[in-house]
């Protein structure tokens, strides 16, 4: 059974990152959606739980989809789940460099193969921490991310003004 890896923060899930997702479900026979349970990014805005709940949700119609956390290096993860694929959007020229870097130190730790998906046109400008920066000053995130999630986030940014967060 092929299996593959979509690793992320997710904070929050983005219409993007379902478009990847999906995208790879139809290649691989099972597609584990790796997140992180320590990025070395700011402060997250949803808990783990929040944003494996989302995820959940919005993946709720593909059937070869687990949604599990990760600790520590990903290809250790990878290893463990009997994981022979990493996949990753490619949004623009300015995610190759990175992704390259990682993709060959991934290969270079444990032979697993980096897989590169281009993103889909209309997602390529979309990235969590926009779409978190959108919905902080009150813009409209629709046709960014699955409508749940523009609802937690209008939530989350109205909680954190009433507590004088922001
Ligand atoms: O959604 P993100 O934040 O861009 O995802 C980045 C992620 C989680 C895929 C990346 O930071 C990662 O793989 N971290 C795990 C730690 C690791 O294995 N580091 C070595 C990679 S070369």
């Amino acid at each position: 059974m092929a299996t593959a890896l979509c690793p992320g923060s997710f904070d929050p899930v983005t219409l993007g990152h379902v478009d990847i997702i999906e995208r790879s479900a139809r290649h691989f026979d099972q597609v584990i959606v790796a997140v992180i349970r320590n990025p070395q990014k700011t402060q997250s805005l949803f808990t783990l739980e929040e944003r494996q709940e989302m995820l959940a949700e919005a993946l709720a119609h593909l059937d070869n989809i687990r949604i599990e956390f990760f600790k520590g290096l990903l290809v250790e993860f990878a290893k463990d789940h009997g994981a022979e694929a990493i996949i990753k959007g490619l949004r623009a020229v300015s995610d190759f460099d990175y992704e390259l870097q990682m993709a060959q130190m991934n290969q270079r730790l444990s032979g697993i193969d980096t897989f590169f998906l281009s993103t889909s046109p209309q997602y390529s400008f979309l990235s969590s921490s926009l779409v978190r920066e959108v919905a902080r000053f009150g813009g409209d995130v629709s046709g960014m991310v699955p409508p749940k999630v523009a609802k937690r986030l209008k939530e989350r940014f109205a909680e954190q003004s009433a507590g004088g967060d922001t």
